[in-house]
């Protein structure tokens, strides 16, 4: 009659392993493409591997896990974004482009404003600034703007700190003018570093149309990651940065080849 009292004896409770699915990739590709250009549809396989382990690492079992999480919160976005940009850079790459900016810059009388965008860890707007100063600039006489999508980069263009393999492209003498050397670091400057401002912007965000515009735009080395439509918007977004018609950008070797 109190059979309804009675206690069913304890079960243990089985946790079951969360089972892993990291075979559909393409909605995740595709949000990464929409949101800072890259175009990883070709380079599917590496780019599974690579966010495979990103997943293990936070716990996450499949793909489309992750891609719920990024809509969500914005620092593991972030984190995702770090992770997969290719940040290669140093000091004096490419220089006959900034050659030729600084023989325009030279006619133009007044505060010349530069955009480096991407500037990744600071190296070419670095760069930028030593050989406008060596040609005879004053500090007032010019400034630059530095941006980048990845937020661990632009914090280490801030601190402009740089080791021995970021600096093989510049003389003795100009390393020994601009840097102060400790251990093995070298530290750039206030003269140098005190040119550039750093700001973290995705240049497909709104927000890039409230910096000011600029007389000249250096985009190198980013769009070769993009697929051509991407690569003709952001054209024409950095486009609509410069003060007037007819001011010149300087992409990358690579960048415009589809
Ligand atoms: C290879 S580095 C080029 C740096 C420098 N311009 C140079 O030529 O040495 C490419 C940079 O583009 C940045 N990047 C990629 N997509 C971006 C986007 N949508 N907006 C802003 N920066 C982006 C990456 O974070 C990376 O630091």
């Amino acid at each position: 009659m109190f059979g309804f009292f009675r206690r069913e004896p304890k079960r243990e409770k089985k946790v079951l392993p969360i089972e892993e699915d990291f075979s559909n990739i393409e909605q995740l590709i595709l949000y990464i493409k929409n949101e800072i250009g890259i175009d990883f549809f070709n380079k599917k396989d590496i780019i599974k591997n690579k966010l495979k382990l990103f997943c293990r690492k936070k716990n996450i079992y499949s793909f489309e896990e992750l891609l719920d999480s990024v809509k969500k919160d914005f620092s593991l976005k972030q984190e995702v974004i770090d992770y997969l940009t290719v940040n290669e850079t140093y000091f004096f790459r490419e220089t006959k482009q900034i050659e030729t900016m600084i023989k325009k810059a030279k006619t133009l009388g007044f505060k010349v404003e530069i955009l480096c965008a991407p500037s990744s860890s600071g190296d070419e707007p670095y760069t930028i600034a030593i050989m406008m100063l060596e040609a005879g600039f004053k500090p007032a006489d010019f400034h630059i703007v530095g941006i980048d999508i990845s937020e661990t980069i632009i914090n280490k263009a801030m601190l402009a700190t740089y080791r021995e393999r970021n600096l093989h492209k510049i003389s003795k003498e100009l390393k020994e003018k601009y840097f102060l050397k400790d251990d093995k670091q070298y530290i750039l400057k206030d003269i140098v570093k005190n040119q550039v401002t750093f700001r973290r912007i995705n240049i497909f965000d709104k927000s890039l149309q409230n910096l000011r515009k600029f007389d000249f735009i250096f985009s190198r080395n980013m769009m070769i990651y993009f697929d051509y439509e991407t690569k003709i918007k952001a054209k024409n977004i950095l486009r609509s940065l410069l003060k007037r018609e007819g001011d010149s950008i300087y992409f990358g070797h690579a960048d415009m080849l589809n």
